[in-house]
């Protein structure tokens, strides 16, 4: 069975977390110093999380009591963040047929925004004034570009996640990239060291394992007893918490990771891309589903997949095949328990028709041509069965 994700670190770079000198020789600012270069930014500052990045850009900016316009399909812990903050979530639907908001439809609404680029695809440029602030969420974007500009660079603030599911991975772990030195200052005041050296043995006993996990002769046997849950990604409800995992800092052990995942980002995207067209040509012919348009400006996070037949029984169906697949955000956001008193479902229909339709394959590198065939084989005999 193939996890969903699965960060790419090489055994030496995973075992380089081992070696006391390294601790010594790089610097969680090395990371960041490279971090921004890498995007194109002047500045980086490097937190515990994408959301905590988020939730410290509004502390750091004393940014209170104000509205921030966000897509209604996101990531819900960009709303926890913003809450979390002190500040008020507004939700803007995307367009029928659109996956995502425009940084447009959002700017219409308020001044403050986080525009996001849902599964790797920017999909306009925010206009930046001085009356305005643009959060550009580039988490599941890294690599992404739109008219030759990189995501990540669109913001007057932007920020990439480290996580497990994300292009670029250190085990968790985001950043918030800028060119302005006035938000870069204020952001380092803000930025978290709370971490101890038992929080960096933890960090290092947690990528060690996951590594492990998700090996997919591991994760199969595992899968076996029924010991691993069938999706992998961070965005359960249940795991949507700013809890206390995400107090402490980033970690010199993530950015040791880091710099080795920067080094082999060009390898990283490209294999990625090789990928995704594998699944694009298994699946471009197969009628009834909508699948990513790969475009070469655009790095997916996921490979998605719409489904038009009743996803719990293709789920479970794959599932018995030994295909796990997953779902990415299965809500949308002003629909959850904690927004859901205050929001007409009806106005949320094209996000609620998106979140109750969308899977994502396997998507990781290390996934063989074979694979990836395989794969899209059961898909159609199980979606067909349906
Ligand atoms: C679009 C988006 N924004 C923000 C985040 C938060 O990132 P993190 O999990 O590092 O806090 C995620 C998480 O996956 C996400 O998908």
């Amino acid at each position: 069975m193939y996890p969903i994700a699965r960060p790419y670190v090489t055994i030496r770079q995973l075992c380089a977390l081992l070696n006391i000198l390294k601790y010594r020789a790089q610097t969680v600012e090395d990371f960041e110093n490279q971090f921004a270069t890498s995007v194109g930014r002047a500045y980086a500052c490097a937190f515990s999380g994408g959301r905590v990045a988020i939730q410290k850009v509004f502390e750091a900016l004393e940014i209170k009591n104000q509205t921030v316009a966000m897509p209604s399909y996101t990531c819900l812990v960009v709303p926890y963040a913003v809450e979390l903050s002190g500040n008020r979530p507004l939700f803007v639907e995307p367009k029928v047929g659109e996956f995502g908001t425009t940084a447009a439809a959002l700017q219409a609404v308020a001044a403050i925004s986080i525009p996001t680029h849902m599964f790797g695809k920017v999909r306009d440029q925010p206009v930046l004034s001085p009356n305005t602030l643009v959060i550009e969420d580039a988490c599941l974007a890294f690599g992404s570009k739109i008219a030759g500009r990189a995501a990540g660079t669109l913001g007057d603030v932007s920020i990439f996640s480290f996580n497990r599911s994300k292009q670029l991975s250190c085990f968790g772990g985001g950043i918030a990239v800028t060119d302005r030195r006035d938000i870069y200052e204020k952001l380092k005041v803000f930025a978290q060291y709370h971490a101890t050296f038992w929080d960096e043995v933890a960090q290092v006993f947690k990528s060690f394992f996951f590594w492990w996990f998700y090996r997919p002769s591991i994760y199969s046997f595992l899968k076996m007893f029924g010991s691993a849950s069938a999706n992998v990604t961070d965005f359960s409800l249940g795991d949507c918490s700013l809890d206390k995992s995400y107090s402490k800092s980033f970690l010199k052990s993530q950015a040791i990771l880091g710099l080795g995942q920067l080094k082999n980002a060009d390898v990283i995207l490209a294999e990625r891309r090789r990928i995704a067209a594998w699944y694009d040509a298994n699946l471009r012919n197969f009628s009834d589903i909508t699948i990513p348009r790969l475009t070469p400006d655009v790095e997916l996070s996921h490979y998605w997949v719409l489904l038009k037949k009743p996803r719990a029984i293709v789920k479970e169906r794959l599932f018995k095949e030994g295909i796990a697949v997953g779902v990415p955000n299965d809500y949308s956001c002003p629909l959850t328990a904690h927004y859901a008193a205050n929001y007409n479902p009806a106005d949320f229909s094209v996000s609620s028709a998106l979140a109750s339709s969308i899977i994502s394959l396997p998507f990781y590198v290390g996934l063989t041509e074979r694979a990836v065939r395989q794969i899209c084989a059961k898909f159609k005999q199980v979606y067909e069965s349906v």
